[in-house]
């Protein structure tokens, strides 16, 4: 039988089951415990964020930064369109407004121009958005400076939605590090994982203990249990920190694996005509966590869903680039500022199977099969 090839699974160093074996050892089997507050503080280390809290998700990350920044029913909240639903939902779980925000060819990510002038606009209206969520999406930073000083200028705090991007660099930081608070994910399809888990992190110590507080149902200082405001169960599970320890200490070699995927795929691809890779943006590190191209089927001969499905009859796992969420039904009544480029990038985007543990044979088997698809 073929084997099946995925998108992007799990890769397990091998120090995972000796943490977790230790919290069972001490029965620290809770969502609390020394793994919990370790893994913190080495992925504050790792990512070089002063404080963070752990927490049961990315979501959970983003509505807890959402509710920490202000957000009240009501308000508006810009947020980039090409992006994982879970970038907005918790926007909604405020009973907040998105408004979608195109990206730029360069990064695909949010288009820091548009942005400016979005504000700009709403500024003369009296109408400045409570938040501004950006995404850096698919293993690659958004352009942070000039995100960061439209944003100061109109006094509007930045969420960075890092959930896709832990391990990439922004002119040698983090991207995640920048705004008022940012959120990673450690899903199962993410760069490293502890099954599910997210990290909140701040340079505002008051912010991440607030965070912590809310994820453990907001229980005030008493003996008792008592709660002045209703908060959530968001915490991580000391045994998925656990995990979370042995796969920091991969980090940096998952990212090498994926980055050579990337390369891979452009040496063998790079040269067939309508199709382009994502750009890496001169300003940093992509750590392409998925290899996504475009397909131009004018110059390719088929479109991107004919290659997805051709490559699902092979066993091998590909996904269009994200549906815009300003295309999503569920968003249909939000306003959208652009959306041409995010629309065009979701029309002709694919994602290639980019997990860190591809063998060099499972990635000849999908270079070869798009190459037999080109040339018929
Ligand atoms: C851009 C983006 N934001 C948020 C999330 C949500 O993270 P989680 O699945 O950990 O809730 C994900 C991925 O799942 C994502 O890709």
């Amino acid at each position: 039988m073929t084997k099946q090839i995925l998108l992007s699974t799990p890769h397990m160093g091998d120090l995972e089951q000796k943490f977790v074996q230790e919290a069972f050892d001490t029965n620290w089997i809770a969502p609390v415990g020394p793994h919990v507050d370790a893994f913190e503080q080495e992925f504050c280390q790792v990512v070089g964020a002063k404080h963070a809290a752990a927490v049961s998700s990315g979501t959970a990350a983003l509505h807890l930064a959402l509710e920490l920044a202000g957000i009240q029913p009501g308000d508006e909240v810009f947020c980039s369109t090409l992006t994982f639903i879970a970038s907005a939902s918790p926007i909604t779980y405020l009973k907040a407004k998105p408004v979608f925000i195109d990206s730029d060819r360069t990064t695909w990510n949010i288009d820091p121009n548009l942005l400016r002038e979005a504000l700009e606009k709403r500024a003369k209206l009296g109408k400045l958005p409570k938040a501004v969520v950006i995404v850096h999406l698919y293993g690659q930073s958004a352009d942070i400076d000039p995100i960061l000083a439209a944003c100061s200028e109109y006094e509007v705090p930045l969420i960075e939605d890092a959930a896709e991007s832990l391990g990439a660099t922004y002119k040698g930081k983090s991207p995640g590090i920048f705004g008022k608070i940012g959120i990673f994910s450690f899903n199962g399809n993410k760069i490293i994982t502890t099954s599910g888990g997210g990290m909140l992190v701040s340079d505002d110590e008051n912010i991440v203990k607030r965070a912590r507080f809310l994820a453990t149902q907001a229980r005030d200082n008493a003996p008792h249990y008592q709660h002045s405001v209703v908060g959530y169960n968001y915490r991580l599970s000391n045994v998925l920190a656990g995990i979370g320890r042995g796969q920091l200490r991969v980090l940096e070699d998952r990212v090498n694996a994926r980055r050579h995927n990337c390369e891979v795929y452009q040496e063998a691809l790079g040269k067939l005509p309508g199709i382009e890779f994502m750009p890496e943006a001169d300003f940093g590190r992509s750590t392409r966590w998925l290899t996504c191209l475009t397909i131009d089927p004018a110059a390719f001969g088929v479109d991107r869903e004919q290659v997805r499905l051709t490559l699902a009859k092979q066993q091998i796992e590909a996904r269009p680039v994200w549906k815009p969420l300003h295309l999503q039904p569920v968003f249909a009544e939000c306003e959208c500022i652009g959306g041409a480029i995010a629309e065009d990038l979701f029309d002709r985007g694919l994602c290639l199977p980019s997990g860190s543990n591809l063998t060099a044979e499972d990635l000849q088997r999908v270079t070869q099969a798009i190459a037999e698809i080109y040339t018929g």
